[in-house]
C-alpha cells in the first residue's frame, strides 16, 4: 500500500515521532503543507501536535484548507495525535479530531484507532466508540512507553 505521512509539529516532537514511524513503515513523510499530494497515496497519515487550547499545531492551519480540496474516497487514513495529558488534561489530543472530521468528511476510511488504556486525561475530544482516533503519543509523561506504543501501531497497521 503506498503510504505517505504528513506531519505538522512546533518543536519536533510530532516530526520525530513521525520520522520513526516512517522508517518502521519504509514509506514516505512530508511536511503538511504538500498535503496536496496525499492523492498519490493509498494509505494517508496524519500527524499533528495539540496547542494552544485543544487546536491543531499550527502549519496544519492552511494546510487543512488545502486538505479540504483534496480528494480522499477511496484512501484510508490513520492519525498520530501527540500531546501532553497531564498539563492539558481537558484538551488531550484534540487536534487528531480536527484532522479526523475534514479527512472523513473528504472520503477516507479510517484505520488504526487504539485503546485509551493506560493515560489518565479528563477529556478529549479524539475518542469515537471508546477508542482513541489514532496512535496517541505523551513525550511529556510517558515517553518511556512512547517506543511499544509505536510498534503496536504499525503491527495493528500491517
Ligand atoms: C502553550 C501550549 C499549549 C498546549 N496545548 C495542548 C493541548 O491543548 N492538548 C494537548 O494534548 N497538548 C497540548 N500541548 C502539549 C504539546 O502538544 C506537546 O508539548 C507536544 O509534544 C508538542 O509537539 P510538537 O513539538 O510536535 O509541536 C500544549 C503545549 C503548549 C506549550
Amino acid at each position: 500500500m503506498k503510504t505517505c505521512i504528513f506531519y505538522g509539529s512546533s518543536t519536533g516532537v510530532t516530526e520525530g515521532i513521525a520520522n520513526r514511524v516512517s522508517k518502521l513503515l519504509s514509506c514516505n513523510i512530508l511536511k503538511c503543507s504538500e498535503i496536496e499530494k496525499a492523492k498519490d497515496y493509498d494509505l494517508v497519515i496524519l500527524a499533528t501536535s495539540t496547542w494552544g487550547d485543544g487546536d491543531l499545531q499550527g502549519d496544519w492551519d492552511n494546510a487543512l484548507d488545502k486538505m479540504k480540496n483534496v480528494d480522499l474516497n477511496g484512501k484510508k487514513i490513520a492519525l498520530i495525535g501527540i500531546g501532553d495529558q497531564d498539563g492539558y488534561a481537558d484538551t488531550f489530543v484534540n487536534g487528531i479530531k480536527t484532522l479526523h472530521d475534514v479527512a472523513k468528511n473528504k472520503g477516507a476510511t479510517l484505520i488504526g484507532t487504539t485503546s485509551t488504556n493506560g493515560y489518565s486525561f479528563s477529556d478529549s475530544t479524539a475518542i469515537e466508540n471508546g477508542m482513541f482516533l489514532g496512535l496517541v503519543i505523551d513525550k511529556n509523561n510517558q515517553s518511556d512507553l512512547t517506543d511499544d506504543r509505536i510498534k503496536n501501531w504499525i503491527d495493528s497497521l500491517q
